[in-house]
C-alpha cells in the first residue's frame, strides 16, 4: 500500500519506520526542510531502540521523505496524521498543525484516499477534518477520516508498534475499515511474526495482536481514556505510598498485593516522583477539557493531576528532612530524563525539581547516559554535567535518583558510597532494596517505604506538615 505519514516526530517517524518494515511503501512528509534533509542524509533525530536499523534498512528504498504535501497526497491511498497536538494555555489541545494539514490535503485528491488521525486528538476532532475537506474539496466518496491511535512508550516505541497489545482502528464505513486491515494485515495475521528479519519479540507480547474494530467517535475517546487510566494507576499508587510513609508499611508489598488481583494488573503501579513526559500531562488536561466541553465535570482527572504535582513536592521535603537547609548544599542528581530510556526532557519531573533544587540554592552535579543535551538546553546550563554516576556523586552531599534508568539499578554502591561525602541516597524511584542500602552503610529515603540509616534504623520518612509550611 502507498502510504503517506505527515509530521515526522515521535509517532509519525515510528509508524512510517514500521509500516515500511511491514512491506509498505511510505513517505514521510514534513514541512521542516531541514528535519527532511537530515532523516534523508541518515541522521536519526530520537533515541529509540531499533529504529536507526529500521531506518537504515528502508531509507530510499520503502521509505522515503519529503516536504511537498501535496504531491505525497496524490500519490497515497492512506494518509497519517501524525503533526503534534500541544497544549494550548487553557490546556485544550491546539488542532491548528491537523487543521492545516487536512485543508491541503483536497487539492491532492484523484480518488478515494483514508485520511486516518494518528496523533492524539479530542473525540470530534475526526468530524472536523472530514468537514474541512469537504469544504475545500466537495466530492464525498472520495474520502473517508478515520481514527487509529497509536499506544507507543518512548523508548519501546519500536516494538510497542510491531507488538502492540491491540491495534484500535475507528472507521465509520466498511470501505474505509478494509483499507485499515490491509495496513495492519501482517501483524494481525501473525505474518510479520514469521519472518527472519522481523524486530525481535519482546518477553510480554502476545501475538498475533486483535484488531479493535470500533466508530471514529469511540476510538478517538479510547485514546485519551487509556492515558488518563493509566496516569491514574500511577497517581493512586503514589497516593498509596504516601499514606504507606505516615504509617510505616511498604508500598512494594501493598502493589504486589493489589497488583496480583487480575482486575487489577501489577503495571503502571510504581511509585515514583510523578509522571511526566510528552503525553500524560498534556492528554489529561486536555481529557479534563474534552469532557467540560461535552458537559461532563471529570473532577477526578483534577485529583489525578493534584496527586501528581503533590507527589514532588512530597519529595522536596524528603531532600529536606533528610539535608535540613539547602542553600550551598551539593546534590548528585542521577537521571533527568522524564523517564528511564529516552533522552526526553519535556514535562521531566526530573528537571522540575532540579530547577526547584537549584532556588533553594542547591549546587547541581548530573548525570543522564541520554538526555544530558537536551538538559542542558532545558537546564540553561545551570548544573554541572558528570561524565557517570560516581563522579557526579564526588564529594556530593547526598544523591538523588530521579530517573528509572536501568543502569541505575545496578551501580556499584561501594564506589558511590565512597564517592559521597556523606553517604545519603534519596531515591525517587525505588531502584534499591531498603536493607542493602542500609548494610552498605547508607541513609536510605525511598518512595513509600520508611527511611532508613545504616544503623538500620527506621527514620521519619518526611518532615512534618507545621515543617514543611515554614519550609
Ligand atoms: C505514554 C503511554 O504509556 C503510551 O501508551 C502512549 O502511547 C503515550 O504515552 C502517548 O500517548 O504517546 P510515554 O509518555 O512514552 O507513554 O511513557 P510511559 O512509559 O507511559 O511513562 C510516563 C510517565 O509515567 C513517566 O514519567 C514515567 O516515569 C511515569 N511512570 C510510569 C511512573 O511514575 N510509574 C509507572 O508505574 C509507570
Amino acid at each position: 500500500m502507498q502510504i503517506a505519514v505527515v509530521g515526522s516526530g515521535y509517532v509519525g517517524l515510528v509508524a512510517g519506520a514500521c509500516f515500511a518494515d511491514l512491506g509498505h511503501q511510505v513517505v514521510l512528509v514534513d514541512n521542516d526542510q531541514e528535519k527532511v534533509a537530515a532523516l534523508k542524509r541518515g541522521e536519526v533525530p530520537i533515541h529509540e531502540k531499533f529504529l536507526p536499523e529500521l531506518l537504515e534498512r528502508h531509507r530510499g528504498r520503502r521509505l522515503t521523505f519529503s516536504d511537498d504535501l501535496q504531491a505525497v497526497v496524490l500519490a497515497s491511498e492512506a494518509i497519517f496524521i501524525a503533526v503534534g497536538t500541544p497544549p494550548t494555555e487553557q490546556g485544550r489541545a491546539d488542532l491548528s498543525y491537523v487543521e492545516s494539514v487536512a485543508s491541503s490535503i483536497p487539492g491532492a485528491m484523484n480518488g478515494y484516499k483514508v485520511i486516518v488521525e494518528k496523533s492524539t486528538v479530542p473525540v470530534y476532532t475526526s468530524e472536523w477534518i472530514r468537514r474541512i475537506i469537504q469544504r475545500n474539496a466537495g466530492a464525498l466518496d472520495s474520502f473517508d477520516v478515520a481514527s487509529n491511535p497509536e499506544f507507543l512508550r518512548e523508548g519501546t516505541a519500536v516494538t510497542d508498534f510491531l507488538f502492540p497489545d491491540r491495534i484500535v482502528v475507528g472507521a465509520d464505513n466498511e470501505r474505509c475499515a478494509a483499507v485499515l486491515r490491509a495496513i495492519y494485515a501482517p501483524l494481525v495475521d501473525g505474518s510479520y511474526y514469521e519472518r527472519g528479519d522481523a524486530v525481535p519479540r519482546p518477553d510480554r507480547a502476545k501475538v498475533p495482536p486483535p484488531l479493535i474494530i470500533s466508530s471514529t467517535k469511540s476510538a478517538e475517546l479510547i485514546k485519551h481514556a487509556s492515558n488518563a487510566f493509566l496516569a491514574m494507576k500511577i497517581s493512586f499508587i503514589n497516593a498509596v505510598a504516601s499514606i504507606c510513609e505516615s504509617v510505616g508499611a511498604d508500598v512494594h508489598q501493598v502493589c504486589q498485593g493489589i497488583g496480583s488481583d487480575s482486575r487489577i494488573g501489577p503495571r503502571f503501579l510504581n511509585p515514583g516522583i510523578g509522571y511526566g513526559g510528552s503525553c500524560f500531562p498534556k492528554d489529561l488536561k486536555a481529557f479534563r477539557e474534552v469532557a467540560r466541553e461535552c458537559g461532563y465535570d471529570f473532577r477526578l482527572l483534577d485529583d489525578v493531576m493534584y496527586i501528581n504535582e503533590e507527589q514532588r513536592r512530597r519529595f522536596l521535603r524528603k531532600v529536606h528532612s533528610a539535608l535540613w537547609t539547602l542553600r550551598g548544599k551539593r546534590l548528585a542528581v542521577l537521571g533527568l530524563a522524564f523517564k528511564g530510556g529516552t533522552d526526553d526532557v519535556r514535562e521531566s519531573p526530573a528537571i522540575m525539581l532540579v530547577e526547584e533544587l537549584l532556588q533553594e540554592g542547591c549546587r547541581i552535579s548530573a548525570y543522564d547516559p541520554a538526555a544530558r543535551e537536551r538538559a542542558r538546553e532545558a537546564l540553561s546550563n545551570k548544573v554541572d554535567f558528570a561524565e557517570n554516576p560516581y563522579d557526579a556523586a564526588n564529594g556530593a552531599d547526598a544523591l538523588l535518583i530521579l530517573t528509572e534508568w536501568e543502569e541505575f539499578a545496578t551501580l556499584d554502591l561501594e564506589r558511590i558510597q565512597k564517592a559521597l561525602k556523606y553517604p545519603i541516597v534519596i531515591d525517587g524511584r525505588n531502584l534499591y532494596d531498603p536493607e542493602v542500602m542500609a548494610a552498605l552503610g547508607f541513609t536510605y529515603h525511598s518512595i513509600g517505604r520508611p527511611a532508613i540509616t545504616p544503623e538500620g534504623r527506621s527514620v521519619r520518612a518526611t518532615a512534618p506538615r507545621k515543617e514543611i509550611d515554614a519550609v
